[in-house]
This record gives structure tokens, C-alpha cells and sequence, in this order.
């Protein structure tokens, strides 16, 4: 086995390569960029903020929403006015129907689903079941934009269908929403996205340069750990969650780069980074993530382990950088109540799969996991 080189830092995140200023404009966009209806904020949170205004959900409406969800969506719900009464996902990480049409009242008025990690939910069959109850269904791609389910682009079956642009491409930010009445344009003024900007570029450079991965692995984990302890200071919701100004537009970099880093091989790019990781891996991966399916935009690869913190701890001494996924979740859920979601937040951690990595990223990824096995750091199972 090859040694790990643990200077160079690989992260979950795609970076944003030096030259694209040199690229040409994509010639076409992808959905739902393409569609007149689409409106773009600075983050999928503002999005789902301004679709639940023109969709009419707010005071007095309850919304079914997974227990296992990054916080912020449910957060943007909340501030919206809606009520949330969770539901547990079943081993394929999918709503179960019986157990949803127990929750149904006369204040439900839609449906959630997460696309989790760039997989399609079946979301033809979910809008079904939504018209046949009378429900919205809102399709939360914030992982999943790009990728598509029978042939149809995700986030197109609901009335709302949400997208994270900026966790596919290394751009600062930017958060598109399609929905069946189009909300408001954003109307605050746009920040530049410098400093965002900026740090993704690092980002490329620590990948490719040791030197500077090395600075990377080193204080990333201190300014993390820094904007958090600022944030709490502030007596301010967990940065992850906090909602900001749903009127804010993307980032003048945004805007100009995201034609330019557009591209139509990056979720089969994504699909071929994830299947060389499944052909050294698979043992670890949970079953809902064991194939990859022909419309997939892999956001990460998910390994189940035991100890999970420890495991990432031993990721980064070997320049990989992971994320639990996902660690926190929104205040307001019981969660005892949901025992699946707490095991896979406290489990399932994700590595890096993205458009930039190179072959030899991949085998450093592979390696810094087969390491950390067989010295015994961590323990992999099964969480679901
Ligand atoms: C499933 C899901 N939905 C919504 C969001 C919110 O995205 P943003 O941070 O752009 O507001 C996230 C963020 O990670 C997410 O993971």
C-alpha cells in the first residue's frame, strides 16, 4: 500500500480552481438554472424562506419533515411559520407511508423529502402520494443539484425543489429554488463573496501543494472552532442554523463565475470519483449509498463507523478531511424520539468525492481509511 501524504488537504467541498476566470460561459444552464420560475438567494435557506411566502405555508400549517436533517432547512421552515412534526426514516432512508399517513391532520399542508447526499428519493411516487393527499411536496436537493431520477432532474416533481450551488461548485455561495408560483426576487444589496471566494481557491492550492496543505490542516480546525465560539458569544442559534436575511441575493462572484464553472461532466465526474471509492470501501458504506444509481451527483461518500469523531481526527492527520454528518440537529427535535436519525448523526461520516479530485486524491483517500482500519483507530459497522 501506498504511504498517505498527509500534507496535501482533501476536502468534502469543492474548491474553486485558479483558472476559471479564463473559462469560457457554459452555453447551456442546468435545471432548475434554466427555468424562468427559478430564483436564486444567497443560500438554500433564503430560498425555502421566500418559496413557503408564494406558496402560501405559514402561520398555522404544519409541514412533515425528516428527524434526520442538516437543521438550517428545518430553521428556514420555522421562520417561515410553519410547524414541524418529524417523521423517522426507514433503513432506505426514505419516509415510510404508513407511518406519514399516521401524522396527517387537517393542519398538514406538505411534504418534505431530503435527497440526502446527492441520491434521488423516489419523488414521483412522493408526489403521488401527496396529491392524492392533498399535500405540497417540497424536494430539499440542496445536495442534489444536478443529479436527476428517471430521467427527470430532481428537485422537478414538487411544488418547491431547493439547491445548494455552492456544494457542488466551489463558488461562494448561491441557493436556487423552483416552485410552482415563483417567489420574490432577492431584494438586499449583494455582498461581493471575496473572502469566500478566496478560501475556496485556498482550498485548490492545498490540495495540489503540501506546504500549504500543511498550514491548511493545521488552522482550519482553529477558525472553525473560533466562528463558532464568536457566534455562541453573540448569543446567537448555532452558526449552521442561523437564517441571515432571506432577501440576500448570491455574491457578485456568484454570479459571475457560476457560467463559468458550470459544467456537463461534473455528476458523472462525481459518479466515477464515487465508484473508484465503493470499489475499496464498500464494505463501509451503508446500503442506502452501496450502488451508485445513473442520475446520482454524489455531494460525498458516507463510511459508517462507531467512533466517529476519532475516526476523522485520524482522517486529518492523514490529510483527509471529513464531516459527521450530520452531527447537530435542529433544536426543536426530541431526539430520543427518533433513535435511526440519532445513530446515523452520530456515524455516518462523509469523505470527500467531488469534480476537482484527481486519481491519486482518491487512492490518498482510500489509503488514510485502509490506515486507519488496520491500525485499529476507529471502528467501522453497520449504523442502520
Ligand atoms: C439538506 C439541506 N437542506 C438545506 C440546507 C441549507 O443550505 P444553506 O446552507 O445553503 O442554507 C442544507 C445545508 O447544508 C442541507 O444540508
Amino acid at each position: 500500500m501506498r504511504k498517505p501524504n498527509p500534507s496535501r488537504s482533501l476536502l468534502i467541498w469543492p474548491p474553486l480552481p485558479l483558472g476559471v476566470y479564463f473559462k469560457k460561459k457554459a452555453d447551456q444552464l442546468p435545471f432548475p438554472l434554466n427555468q424562468e420560475g427559478c430564483r436564486v438567494y444567497s443560500l438554500a435557506r433564503h430560498a425555502i424562506w421566500n418559496a413557503c411566502q408564494s406558496l402560501q405555508l405559514g402561520s398555522g400549517d404544519v409541514v412533515l419533515a425528516p428527524a434526520y436533517h442538516h437543521g438550517s432547512e428545518i430553521e428556514a421552515l420555522i421562520e417561515a411559520g410553519l410547524q414541524i412534526r418529524y417523521y423517522e426514516v426507514n433503513q432506505a432512508l426514505e419516509p415510510d407511508p404508513e407511518s406519514l399517513q399516521a401524522l396527517i391532520t387537517p393542519e398538514v399542508r406538505a411534504l418534505y423529502i431530503i435527497h440526502y447526499l446527492g441520491f434521488a428519493q423516489d419523488a414521483g411516487f412522493w408526489r403521488q402520494w401527496c396529491d392524492r393527499n392533498n399535500l405540497l411536496l417540497i424536494e430539499d436537493a440542496a445536495q442534489a443539484f444536478l443529479a436527476t431520477h428517471q430521467g427527470q432532474p430532481v428537485g422537478s416533481f414538487g411544488h418547491m425543489g431547493v439547491f445548494c450551488l455552492y456544494k457542488t461548485y466551489g463558488i461562494p455561495d448561491g441557493g436556487a429554488v423552483i416552485s410552482t408560483i415563483p417567489p420574490a426576487f432577492p431584494a438586499a444589496v449583494a455582498e461581493t463573496g471575496g473572502w469566500r471566494a478566496f478560501k475556496r481557491h485556498v482550498n485548490w492550492i492545498a490540495a495540489r501543494r503540501a506546504e500549504v496543505g500543511r498550514i491548511h490542516l493545521f488552522f482550519k480546525p482553529i477558525v472553525t472552532w473560533w466562528n463558532k465560539k464568536w457566534h455562541r458569544m453573540r448569543g446567537q442559534l448555532t452558526i449552521e442554523f442561523d437564517m441571515g436575511n432571506p432577501a440576500s441575493p448570491p455574491s457578485a462572484l456568484t454570479n459571475y463565475l457560476l457560467p463559468k464553472i458550470l459544467d456537463d461532466t461534473t455528476a458523472e465526474r462525481r459518479r466515477e470519483n464515487y465508484r473508484f471509492l465503493l470499489k475499496h470501501l464498500i464494505d463501509m458504506v451503508p446500503a442506502p449509498f452501496a450502488s451508485v444509481p445513473d442520475g446520482a451527483s454524489p455531494f460525498a461518500f458516507p463510511v459508517e463507523v462507531h467512533d466517529a469523531r476519532n475516526f476523522l481526527m485520524q482522517l486529518r492527520k492523514r490529510g483527509v478531511v471529513g464531516l459527521l454528518f450530520w452531527l447537530n440537529p435542529h433544536p426543536s427535535l426530541p431526539v430520543e424520539d427518533f433513535p435511526r436519525s440519532k445513530r446515523l448523526r452520530e456515524g455516518l461520516v462523509a469523505l470527500p468525492v467531488h469534480q476537482e479530485l484527481t486519481l491519486v486524491d482518491l487512492q490518498q483517500i482510500v489509503d488514510a481509511v485502509m490506515d486507519v482500519r488496520v491500525k485499529k483507530e476507529a471502528t467501522i459497522g453497520a449504523l442502520v
